[in-house]
């Protein structure tokens, strides 16, 4: 059975809006993704049928809503393979769930004398926190330098992890280009050496379905913005032996087990890092989104998201004066390019004219940007109910950017 890109479109209607009296063509999967509509209604039953703070009552809609907010944590915890529902913490995304692995985890084996490793492909949310823990603790952040092409090889990364290294925290997908890291060769190094993982699944999620148990990793984290969910929520997923041994961050109710003015004391995970009254609502439409995932046919879509990018670099290197940046052999869904002689911004201003949404700038990475020797570039990222139709739109308008710029 193939993909049906335009069958799974009909489940977005956002996908069907008009922008400045063109029909959009959306690229601009990697900042956010549209909602199917079985989410979105979802996300409304739960305020219209089960609205009460869950964990928190014994009154029957209390109790719906904490069954399908447990229902959720059950859903994310079948997706990435967890071995238990609780090693699940939901979070507001991908940089809170960062955060709080380097406020507790990280700050606690980040001491003087030693470092984290992450890549030259990080965003800011992967690369800040650590500086925020280092710069408290002394400990050195390393970064695995880039190749020409954007990547990060495993020479480069078995160089830059040294006897002192006591955390790595890379990305599953660059955002900005779309290479795709060896993570489980990454953690098959780190395992090796004792040397724990965080992967940083925010582009991941959606695109290369991660079995965190095969990938051996110890901490997956993700937004569920950009895996077809509501934003403001996301998970963690940690290995167990670790949840149990982090001390809290945030404090709050829920995440107690007593409080007494001398002192409190702290319940386990995932009630732990779940201080106050979680997003019940989106955590249970990140179940649903999830749910919808698992009901296509997943090598189909990865093979349909293959051939648009396979299509989407032909095409885009038919244009003159077009660079792709970021060129790595193992790539997902992002057409990061510059264009001779015209800014990034002009581009997405024109294409945006013609409805059609790119992201223009540094896409929250500035050192990958830095690395191409480039402050912005142009990206288009894909996703699943993309079509080839929609690259043809894209070089359409990028012949008009250059025709009222040459
Ligand atoms: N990290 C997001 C992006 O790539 C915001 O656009």
């Amino acid at each position: 059975m193939g993909f049906d890109a335009d069958a799974v479109r009909r489940d977005f209607p956002g996908l069907d809006l008009q922008v400045h009296g063109r029909p959009l063509v959306y690229l601009d999967n990697a900042a956010t993704t549209h909602k199917p509509k079985v989410v979105l209604d979802e996300y409304q039953r739960v305020y219209l049928e089960e609205n009460a703070n869950v964990h928190r009552g014994i009154h029957t809609l209390s109790q719906l809503a904490t069954e399908d907010y447990e229902k959720a944590r059950r859903t994310v915890a079948r997706f990435l393979n967890a071995a238990t529902d609780d090693e699940i913490v939901f979070l507001r995304g991908t940089t809170e769930a960062i955060n709080l692995v380097a406020w507790t985890f990280g700050r606690e084996r980040l001491v003087k004398g030693t470092n984290v490793v992450i890549s030259g492909l990080e965003h800011h949310s992967n690369i800040v926190p650590w500086q925020l823990v280092t710069d408290l603790t002394g400990a050195e952040l390393k970064v695995v330098p880039l190749d020409e092409h954007g990547d990060v090889t495993i020479e480069a990364f078995e160089a830059t992890v040294d006897a002192n290294t006591a955390m790595i925290s890379v990305a599953h997908i660059s955002n900005a280009l779309g290479t795709i890291l060896p993570v489980k060769e990454i953690c098959q190094i780190a395992n090796s050496r004792n040397i724990p993982v965080l992967l940083d699944g925010a582009q991941g999620m959606s695109h290369d379905h991660p079995d965190v148990q095969a990938l051996g990793c110890d901490f997956y984290v993700f937004s569920g913005h950009k895996v077809f969910a509501p934003t403001g929520i996301g998970a963690l997923w940690g290995k167990m032996q670790h949840l149990e041994a982090m001390p809290p961050w945030h404090g709050g109710g829920e995440m107690i087990e007593t409080v007494t003015f001398e002192g409190s004391t702290y319940a386990a995970p995932p009630a732990r890092f779940e201080a106050g009254t979680p997003n019940f609502a989106g955590a249970i439409a990140l179940g649903r989104a999830l749910e919808y995932l698992e009901s296509l046919d997943e090598d189909a879509m990865v093979a349909h998201e293959a051939d648009l990018l396979a299509y989407g670099t032909r095409r885009l290197e038919e244009i003159e004066g077009l660079r792709i940046i970021g060129t790595a052999p193992h790539k997902s869904c992002v057409l990061s390019f510059v264009i001779d002689g015209i800014h990034p911004h002009d581009i997405g201003a024109v294409l945006d004219q013609q409805g059609i949404a790119v992201r223009v700038g540094h896409h929250c990475a500035q050192p990958v940007m830095a690395h191409f020797g480039l402050p912005a570039t142009t990206r288009a990222s894909l996703s699943m109910y993309n079509t080839r139709a929609d690259i043809d739109a894209l070089v359409e308008g990028l012949k008009t950017v250059k025709m009222l710029f040459s």
